[in-house]
C-alpha cells in the first residue's frame, strides 16, 4: 500500500488515526504553537498531539479551529498530567483540557504516565468515552507489566500507547506486545530530539535517497506502522519533516535501521518504572 501523508491506522475501535502529525511538546503559548499549528495544517499534517502539561492546547484549538481545514480531517490528542490521575481529578482534568481547548470533542485522550491512581483515572476515561466529548482513549508510558493490569481491568481497551521510541530505543518486547494485543505505538522523542542527525548509518542510508536522517528515521516509522508526531517549531522543518513520501526505504535498510536499537541505554527521557522517583 502507497503511503501518504493522510495515511492512517484503523484503530481498534474503528477510528481512524493518521500516522503522521505534529508534536508541540516545549512549543511555547501565543505565536510559537499558533505558528507550527498553522504551518503544518497548511503543510498537509492531519493531526495534532498536545497535553495538559504543554500549556498549549488553547493554541492548539483555536488553530484546529481557524478552518485552514475542516474540523473532521484533524486529529487532536491531549493528555491528563500525572497531579491529576484518579477518578476525580481525570473528570475534573479533562473538562479542563476541553474548555482551553475549546472544542467540540478530542479525537483522543490518553493517560500520560503510569503513575498515580491511574487506574482510577481509566475508569474516568472509560466514562468519559461514553460521551460525545472523546472519539478514543488511550494510554502513555505504559511498560508490558502496565499493559498487561490495564487490560485486566479495561472495560474499554486502550486504542494506542505511547512510548519513546525511536533507532536507539525500540522497546521490542513492548511493541510486540501491544501490536499482538492490537494496539499501535505512538513515538514520541521520535527524532531523537534532533540527535538522529548524529547517527552516521542513518546519515548514509539518506545519503542514498537525497534525504535526512531524520526523513529516514520518520519514514523507518512510516513503513513499520509506528505512529510518529515529531516536534517543530520551524515552518522549514515542519515541512522537511513531512516530506517523506517520495521514497521507499529498503527491506536492507530497515533491518539496518532496527539493528541501531541500544535498549535502556538509548533512552533519552525518563524509564516509567522511576517517574517521580
Ligand atoms: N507522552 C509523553 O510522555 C511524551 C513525552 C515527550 C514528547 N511527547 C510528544 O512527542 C512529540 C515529539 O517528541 P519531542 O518533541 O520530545 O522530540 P522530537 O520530535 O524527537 O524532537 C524535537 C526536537 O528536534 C528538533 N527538530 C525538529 N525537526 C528537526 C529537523 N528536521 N532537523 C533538526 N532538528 C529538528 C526540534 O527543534 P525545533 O522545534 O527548534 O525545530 C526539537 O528540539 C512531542 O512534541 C510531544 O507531542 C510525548
Amino acid at each position: 500500500m502507497t503511503l501518504t501523508i493522510d495515511s492512517t491506522v484503523t484503530l481498534n475501535n474503528g477510528v481512524e488515526m493518521p500516522l503522521f502529525g505534529l508534536g508541540v511538546w516545549r512549543s511555547g503559548q501565543g505565536s510559537e504553537t499558533e505558528n507550527a499549528v498553522k504551518w503544518a495544517l497548511e503543510t498537509g499534517y492531519r493531526a495534532i498531539d498536545t497535553a495538559a502539561l504543554y500549556q498549549n492546547e488553547a493554541e492548539v484549538g483555536k488553530i484546529v479551529k481557524s478552518g485552514i481545514r475542516p474540523r473532521e480531517e484533524i486529529f487532536v490528542t491531549s493528555k491528563v498530567w500525572v497531579d491529576n490521575l484518579s477518578y476525580e481529578g481525570t473528570k475534573a482534568a479533562f473538562d479542563d483540557s476541553m474548555e482551553r481547548l475549546g472544542l467540540d470533542y478530542v479525537d483522543l485522550y490518553l493517560v500520560h504516565w503510569p503513575v498515580n491512581d491511574w487506574q482510577g483515572a481509566w475508569r474516568a476515561l472509560e466514562e468519559i468515552y461514553e460521551t460525545d466529548r472523546v472519539r478514543a482513549i488511550g494510554v502513555s508510558n505504559f511498560l508490558v507489566h502496565h499493559m498487561e493490569e490495564l487490560l485486566s481491568i479495561a472495560k474499554v481497551r486502550p486504542v494506542v500507547n505511547q512510548i519513546e521510541y525511536h533507532p536507539y530505543l525500540q522497546s521490542k518486547d513492548l511493541h510486540a506486545y501491544c501490536k499482538g494485543q492490537g494496539i499501535p505505538l505512538t513515538a514520541w522523542a521520535p527524532i531523537m530530539k534532533g540527535k538522529v542527525l548524529d547517527v552516521s548509518e542513518l546519515v548514509s542510508i539518506g545519503e542514498k535517497y537525497g534525504k535526512t536522517a531524520v526523513q529516514v528515521t520518520l519514514r523507518w516509522m512510516l513503513q513499520t506502522g509506528v505512529i510518529t508526531i515529531p516536534k517543530s517549531v520551524h515552518k522549514g522543518r515542519i515541512e522537511e519533516n513531512a516530506d517523506l513520501y517520495d521514497f521507499e526505504l529498503s527491506a536492507e535498510d530497515i533491518s539496518v535501521i532496527d539493528g541501531l536499537d541500544q535498549g535502556n541505554e538509548g533512552r533519552i527521557g525518563i524509564h516509567p518504572d522511576e517517574f517521580g522517583k
